[in-house]
C-alpha cells in the first residue's frame, strides 16, 4: 500500500564510496603481502544484515526455559561515524530471539535499567493477563519483573515488545523489540528451510528518521508519526545478505510504529508464504507481493536455487529494502512442502456472543467505539473458553479521517471469518492477533481466551494506541 519513502542520498552515497575505498585498500594490503594468491572478497553496496543472536535459556531441563532480558540505554553506528543513542534488549538495538517449544514452562526475568518505566508484552502469545506485560505491569527503573508461563500454541514467529501506558511508540522507536520463535512436533516434521542464520533469517523491518547529529527523530505532527525516510532491516541500513542457490525463509516482521509495507522481489519472483501472525498456513499461499501492517508476522520462502541473476532484492515501493546476493553454493535440500498443517476450526456456538469495535480516527488521535483509553475502565467483560465473533469496523470519513488500522487483540490468536462479507483470502485463514482493516472495511474475527485477566484491544499504529485508540477486556469464567 504505502512504503513510498524516497532514499535519503546523504545517507547511502558517502558509505558506498567508503566501502570501496575499504575493498581497494584490502585488496592492495593483500596483494602486497603474500605472493599466495588470495581470493579477492567480493565488492558489496551497503552493509552486511545483522542476525540477531539467539538467547541462551539458563535452564538445562528441556522442558524449562530461563532468560534473562535486560532492558538497556545503547549506541549504535547506524551511519559510518555517526552515533545514534538508542535502546535494546540485551544489546546496543532490539533483542535477542527467544526460542521456545510448545508445551515448555517459561521463566523470564526482566531488568529494568533504564531511566523511565516500561513492560515487555509478548505479543500473539497465549497466556495469562498477569505474564502478558501490558500497562498494567510496570517495571520501574531499576525494577525487575518476572513473567512465567507455558507455550500451548503451534509454532510461530511472535514478538515482544514495551508497552507502557503512552510510552510504547518512542520506546519501540528507540531499539525495543524482539522476536520470538515457538517450535512444536509440526515444525520439527517439516522439512523446510529451519537454519538459523544460514537459510532461515528473521527481517524486522522499521522505518525511522534521523536528526542532523544522528539521533533519532520521533517527529510527531497531526497526522501522526511522520513516516521514516531509512529502513533498517534488524538495525541495519542498506541491508545485504548473502544466501546460498536454496530454499530461504524469511520471518518478517513490520516492526514499524506507523507504516504498512507492501513487498515485492525485483525480478518479479513469488514469495510462498508459509506462516501467518500465530503460525502455519494449511498450505502455502504464492504471492508476488505481500502487505504487512504494524505488528504483523509473515514468514516466506523465496527459491534462490533457480534465480539467474547475482542479486535479487527485496523492495517496498521503490524502495530497496534487502539486497540478496545468490552465490554459487547450492546450500541444503529443503521442500516447499504442499501441506504444512491442519488448523482446527475454532468452535463457535448456536447463538455467540458478537461485540462491535468501531474504529475511528482524526490524524492522530482516535477512538474504539468512540472512546479513547481510560486505564482505570474495563471495557469489555469476556468469558473465558467461549467463542465470540468480533467485527471490526472502520468508518473512515473525510480527509484526515481515512486511515487504515492494524487491529490487535492481547492474549489469544484468532481466525478471520470474513472480510467485507466475502470468505478472507487464503494469506488469512491461518491464525491471526492483528488484522488490517482498511478505511471503509469490516473485518469479522472469532475469538476465544483460554486463560483469565485483564487484556488490551488496540490499534497497533503505536501512535493511534499511545494516543487512546486501546480499550481493555476482563476474561474471567
Ligand atoms: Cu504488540 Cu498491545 O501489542
Ligand atoms: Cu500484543
Ligand atoms: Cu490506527
Amino acid at each position: 500500500m504505502k512504503y513510498v519513502a524516497t532514499k535519503k542520498t546523504k545517507a547511502f552515497g558517502p558509505h558506498t564510496l567508503f566501502m570501496i575505498i575499504l575493498t581497494v585498500m584490502l585488496f592492495l594490503l593483500q596483494g602486497c603481502g603474500s605472493a599466495v594468491p588470495t581470493t579477492v572478497e567480493p565488492i558489496r553496496e551497503g552493509n552486511p544484515l545483522a542476525i540477531p543472536s539467539v538467547l541462551e535459556d539458563q535452564n538445562p531441563e528441556p522442558d524449562i526455559a530461563d532468560f534473562e532480558l535486560n532492558v538497556q540505554v545503547g549506541e549504535m553506528e547506524f551511519f559510518p561515524g555517526v552515533t545514534t543513542t538508542t535502546l535494546g534488549y540485551n544489546g546496543n538495538y532490539l533483542g535477542p530471539v527467544l526460542k521456545m517449544r510448545r508445551g515448555q514452562q517459561i521463566n523470564v526475568t526482566v531488568n529494568n535499567h533504564i531511566n523511565e518505566s516500561t513492560t515487555v508484552h509478548w505479543h500473539g502469545m497465549d497466556l495469562s493477563g498477569e505474564a502478558d506485560g501490558g500497562p498494567h505491569q510496570p517495571i520501574q527503573p531499576g525494577e525487575k519483573w518476572q513473567p512465567q508461563f507455558v507455550v500451548n500454541q503451534p509454532a510461530a514467529t511472535l514478538w515482544y515488545h514495551p508497552h507502557p501506558h503512552r510510552t510504547t511508540g518512542p520506546q519501540v522507536y528507540h531499539g525495543l523489540a524482539g522476536l520470538v520463535y515457538i517450535e512444536d512436533e509440526v515444525s520439527d516434521s517439516l522439512n523446510i528451510p529451519k537454519d538459523y542464520g544460514v537459510n532461515d533469517f528473521p527481517l524486522v523491518v522499521q522505518d525511522r528518521n534521523f536528526s542532523e547529529d544522528g539521533e533519532f527523530l520521533y517527529n510527531l505532527d497531526m497526522m501522526g508519526l511522520v513516516p521514516g525516510d531509512t529502513v533498517l532491516v534488524n538495525g541495519t541500513v542498506e541491508p545485504y545478505l548473502e544466501v546460498n542457490r536454496e530454499k530461504v525463509r524469511l520471518r518478517l516482521l513490520n516492526g514499524s510504529n506507523f507504516e504498512n509495507f507492501r513487498f515485492h522481489l525485483n525480478n518479479g519472483e513469488n514469495f510462498h508464504q508459509i506462516a501467518s501472525d500465530g503460525g502455519f498456513l494449511e498450505s502455502p499461499v504464492v504471492q508476488d507481493s505481500i502487505f504487512m501492517s504494524p505488528g504483523e508476522r509473515m514468514e516466506v520462502i523465496v527459491d534462490f536455487s533457480e534465480t539467474q541473476t547475482e542479486t535479487v532484492v527485496l523492495m517496498a515501493g521503490d524502495y530497496e529494502i534487502v539486497t540478496f546476493y545468490v552465490q554459487d553454493e547450492t546450500g541444503q535440500d529443503t521442500e516447499i512442502p504442499e501441506t504444512l498443517t491442519t488448523i482446527p476450526e475454532i468452535p463457535l456456538g448456536e447463538d455467540p456472543t458478537t461485540r462491535l469495535f468501531v474504529l475511528q480516527s482524526m490524524g492522530i488521535r482516535g477512538t474504539i467505539n468512540g472512546k479513547t483509553f481510560n486505564m482505570e475502565r474495563i471495557d469489555e467483560e469476556v468469558p473465558l473458553a467461549e467463542t465470540e465473533l468480533w467485527v471490526i469496523q472502520n468508518r473512515g470519513g473525510g480527509m484526515m479521517m481515512q486511515s487504515g488500522h492494524s487491529f490487535h487483540a492481547h492474549g489469544t490468536q484468532f481466525q478471520v471469518v470474513s472480510r467485507n462479507g466475502n470468505a478472507p483470502p487464503p494469506e488469512e485463514r491461518g491464525y491471526k492477533d492483528t488484522i488490517f482493516v482498511d478505511s471503509g472495511e469490516e473485518v469479522v474475527i472469532k475469538v476465544h481466551f483460554q486463560h483469565e485477566g485483564l487484556y488490551m484491544y488496540h490499534c497497533h499504529m503505536l501512535e493511534h494506541e499511545d494516543y487512546g485508540m486501546m480499550g481493555q477486556f476482563m476474561v474471567s469464567p
